[in-house]
């Protein structure tokens, strides 16, 4: 019989790849090494079910799955939303979930409803123009940053923000509120386009295997 090639799984580091793996274990997929949190290693193999696992930043996880250098990837539907890459999303993980939302003072209400120029300062710039120039129809300008997002209404930089709320506890600690919902978000498996089609049996009995436990 032919030697079966590695599988190749790119996860997103931090909270979404501790929970996928907790997954994987459920379905009998393991892999010891990747849980060790002082290995300076960056690619864990299980030689017996002829699997690789590698951990990457969330945003690069769609690119490493578009390239074909990862068959699968497991990532939050923000970033699959936000890169845009062509690849397959296959399967809602059920964890991870939050919203991305439109935020700001309680003051700033009535300027997003009557469409007035306001200046939206985002992680997620694809999301906030796809949002408001669209959906709403509505120009504004947008500021992209790179995290601490809830800042910018606060200091002036911009009138709301376009950002993922989970339990809602940095808005409020901020004296911000949801102003507007754009999407729901949540963990989702990624795969390859051409991997869908060349390891077709392997990855729909691990979507399949998946979907048992989730
Ligand atoms: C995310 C998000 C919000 C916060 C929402 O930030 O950008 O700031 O979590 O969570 P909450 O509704 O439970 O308060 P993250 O912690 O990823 O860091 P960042 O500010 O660097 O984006």
């Amino acid at each position: 019989m032919e030697e079966k090639r590695y599988l190749t799984f790119a996860l997103g580091k931090g909270r979404l790849a501790k929970k996928t793996l907790d997954l994987f274990e459920k379905i009998g997929i393991t892999c010891e090494e990747i849980k060790d949190p002082d290995t300076r290693k960056l690619i864990f193999v299980n030689e017996e079910l002829k699997l690789r696992f590698f951990l990457a930043k969330g945003p690069d996880v769609p690119t490493y799955v578009e390239y074909g250098a990862a068959d699968i990837g497991v990532v939050g539907k923000d970033t699959i939303l936000e890169e845009g890459r062509n690849i397959y999303e296959v399967l809602d993980l059920g964890f991870g979930k939050c919203k991305m939302c439109i935020c700001g003072p309680e003051s700033t209400r009535d300027l997003l409803k009557h469409h007035e120029q306001i200046r939206v300062a985002t992680k997620y710039p694809r999301i906030a123009k796809d949002y408001f120039y669209n959906k709403k129809h509505q120009t504004v300008e947008i500021i992209k940053l790179n995290g601490s997002i809830e800042l910018a209404p606060i200091v002036g930089l911009s009138e709301v923000i376009c950002d993922i709320v989970e339990t809602g506890t940095t808005l409020r600690e901020n004296g911000l509120t949801v102003l507007e919902e754009v999407c729901p978000l949540s963990a989702r498996v990624v795969v390859n386009q051409v991997s869908m089609k060349m390891e077709n049996e392997r990855i729909t009995k691990l979507i399949r295997d998946l979907k048992t436990v989730i």
